[in-house]
Formats: structure tokens, sequence, C-alpha cells
């Protein structure tokens, strides 16, 4: 490939990096493209993660323990940051001080104080590209959604339910983890963790939550600290926000869901939409299926399946009868991040700061409904 290289420092070498270095390995799937990441820094305060990138990928010029080090490296123009919730406010904010163009993980923020934060070093560092990760509208089906949606197919929204499952945590044996534990995954627990996946899309579409009534769980109370003992799960592990929206005049009710423990559901994604002229859903569950039903009135209510193409907004090698996976939607955001770095308006844009910001308005909401048990306002002005 012959057109840009972006040098990417990637701080957090945990699941997520890993990913990021996998996706910046196969760049050759996409068709198209005249920019590429390169990884030419890592930093992990636990110098065995960073090690896994430097025996894989040649491109690796430096190791770091500090991520300030690596923030002084002037081969780095950009900086993937995937560490646990309670880092993100000062690293961001460093990250973005330094001049680095950013693609952080959600939350943004241990919470809405640190989520103001990072909004006012990124508003002061105009020139600087900030993006958060959320990679599940990339998936063909969620992308036929988003044209849907644009077209405004869907007459009159009569209600939206979108939600993000997990249940790994349904096994009591499962060792305790950082997302677990107050301190560093923040009072929104499953929200904070889950939430903007959940969120992007509604925001993208403009659909505001006015108001929300929480119900907010805690199913296990303890887990195995991994030391022989027991260790309590202080974060919620369910969230079921009912909330009123708003998209222009219209109102409607939408249900947002984040779940640790939803039986059955290892990584469902999915977003359905009823309206007065069209009804569509698509989950992750089902990555090949989209439902949809087009409406006249007086006329026949019959839900139609179809299997959407191997096409999401970054053309890739890949023939349309194949199937797409959650490897190919981390390397789609991927490719909407750098395309934005290399100065054009993305097919599809990633998760901007204001999205994020919006999700941490809904979180603090909620965490106040479930504390009086009454409905909340959601604060969209300062
Ligand atoms: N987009 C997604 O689908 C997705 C999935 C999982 C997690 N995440 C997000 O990614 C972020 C990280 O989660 P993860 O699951 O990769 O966690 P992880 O625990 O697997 O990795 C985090 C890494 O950060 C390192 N770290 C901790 N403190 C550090 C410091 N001061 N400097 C440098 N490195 C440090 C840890 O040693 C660890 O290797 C979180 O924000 C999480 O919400 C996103």
């Amino acid at each position: 490939m012959s057109g840009r290289i972006i040098r990417f420092g990637v701080i957090g070498c945990g699941l997520m990096g890993r990913e990021f270095a996998s996706a910046a390995a196969r760049w050759c799937h996409l068709t198209g493209v005249d920019f590429e990441p390169r990884i030419t820094a890592v930093c992990d305060a636990n110098p065995e993660a960073a090690r896994w990138f430097v025996d894989r990928l040649p491109t690796v010029e430096h190791a770091y323990t500090d991520y300030k080090e690596l923030l002084a490296d002037d081969n780095v123009d950009a900086v993937y940051c995937a560490v646990p919730h309670h880092l993100h406010e000062g690293l961001y904010v460093d990250i973005i001080r330094a001049g680095k163009h950013l693609l952080g993980e959600k939350p943004f923020g241990i919470d809405r104080k640190a989520n103001v934060a990072i909004q006012d070093a990124i508003r002061a560092n105009p020139g600087v590209l900030v993006r958060s990760s959320s990679e599940f509208p990339f998936f063909p089906g969620a992308q036929q959604i988003v044209r849907w949606v644009n077209e405004e197919r869907f007459g009159r929204i009569i209600e939206v339910n979108a939600g993000f499952w997990h249940s790994s945590d349904l096994d009591p044996n499962k060792p305790i983890n950082w997302k677990r534990r107050l301190a560093s995954n923040g009072e929104y627990g499953c929200m904070g963790d889950l939430g903007l996946h959940v969120l992007h899309l509604p925001l993208r579409f403009g659909w505001k939550p006015l108001n929300v009534r929480a119900l907010l769980s805690k199913i296990v109370p303890e887990r195995p600290d991994g030391k022989g003992g027991m260790a309590a799960c202080e974060t919620w592990d369910n969230a079921s926000l009912a909330c009123e929206a708003a998209a222009g005049s219209q109102r409607f009710p939408m249900h947002l869901s984040m779940k640790r423990i939803a039986p059955g559901h290892a990584n469902t994604w999915f977003i359905r939409i009823e309206g007065t002229k069209f009804s569509a859903e698509f989950s992750t569950k089902n990555p090949k299926q989209v439902l949809y039903m087009p409406y006249e009135p007086g006329g026949e209510q019959a839900w139609r399946a179809v299997d959407v193409p191997c096409r999401s907004a970054y053309e890739t090698i890949t023939g349309g009868i194949f199937e797409f996976g959650f490897s190919d939607s981390i390397l789609q955001m991927w490719a909407a991040f750098c395309d934005e770095i290399a100065g054009n308006e993305p097919a599809f844009r990633c998760a901007t700061p204001d999205e994020a910001e919006g999700s941490h308005r809904l979180f603090t909401a909620a965490l106040e409904s479930q504390r009086t048990g009454g409905t909340a306002a959601v604060e969209w002005e300062e």
C-alpha cells in the first residue's frame, strides 16, 4: 500500500488492544483505502501484556510501561487507549494535550465528572481527532437499519428497543475482575461497560432520552478472588432503562437494556424499531439476518427475513455471500477512524465524544432514578 501511514501507539495491551493489533495486521482485507495504521509503540503497566505485541508485530519499535513516555514518542501520531475506566480521565486528557489523535474505549470516563474533564480537554485542542470505540453499528445488518432510518422509512415511531447482553457472569465461579469493582468500573456498573454500545445508534439518529425510569440489579453478590477467597461484587449487573425519547416533535418509548447476566446471550447486540409505516430489527444473535415489515394501511402485517450481503461501510475482499463477524466490525471501525485522520469524510463515523457524553447524561439520571425509585429527567443543557 502506498498511501498514508498513520503511526499508532497502543496504551493498554489487554483484550481490546490485541483486537486492534489483529485488525492492523490484516489491513489488506480492505479495498479502496489509501491509509493504513502502523503500530509503532505499545504501553502497558504490565510488561508481559506489551510483550505479546513485541513478539508478533515487527512494526513495534518501543514498548513502554509509563504512558507518558509513549506520549513523548515522536513516532506516534495517534493513540488507541483501552484501559479500565478509572484511568480514562487522566490518560485521555494527557493524550489529547500531547496532540495525539485518540480512539478511546468507552465509556470515556468513570463518571460524569471525569467525562466533563475529557470534554474540556477536547474543546481546548480542536486539532486533535477524538472518537470512541463502538463497533457493532458497522455490522452490515446494522448499516441496513441506518440506511432505513436515514431514508425516513418508519413513519411515526411507535417504540424502540435496543440492548447489549452478556451471560458469562451467570457462572458464580467466574473470578472477579475490575468490571465488578466500584473503584475501577464506577457506579455506572454494567451501564458504563455496555451502555455506549446500546446508545450509539439512537443518539446518532438524534433520538434523545428525555427522562428515564431505571431498574438496576445486582445478581451475584460475591465471586472467587483468585486467591482462594471470595470478593464482593460491587457494581450493577443488569440495567433496564425505560426512557421517553424525542425525535423532533415525536415522543416515543425507548427501552434500553445492558445486561452482564442475560442467560444464553454471549454477546448479543440488537436494535428493534417499530413504526407506523415500517419496522425493522437486527441482532448479532443472527448476524446475517435482518427482519423488516413494511406496512400500508389495511395491508398485511407480515415480517420478512433477509440475509443481508456481507457489505459494510468499507468495501472488503470478502464475497457478498460470506458471514461478517466481531473482528470484521473492529476492522471497519478502525477504517472509519483512520479515514477521518486522513482528512476524509468517513463512510460511517465512529462514536463521537458528544455521543459518549450523551450516554453519561443518561447513566447519571438512571442512577438517580434507581436511588429515588422515580422518573429522572436527563439533563441535556448545562
Ligand atoms: N469495544 C468493545 O467491544 C470492548 C470490549 C471489552 C472492553 N472494552 C473497553 O476496553 C477498555 C479496556 O478493557 P479490556 O477488556 O481490554 O481490559 P483488560 O483488562 O483486558 O486490559 C486493560 C489493560 O490495561 C493495562 N493497564 C492498566 N493500567 C495501565 C496503565 N496505567 N498504563 C498502561 N496500561 C495499563 C492492564 O495491564 C491491561 O493489560 C475498557 O474501557 C472497556 O470498557 C471495549
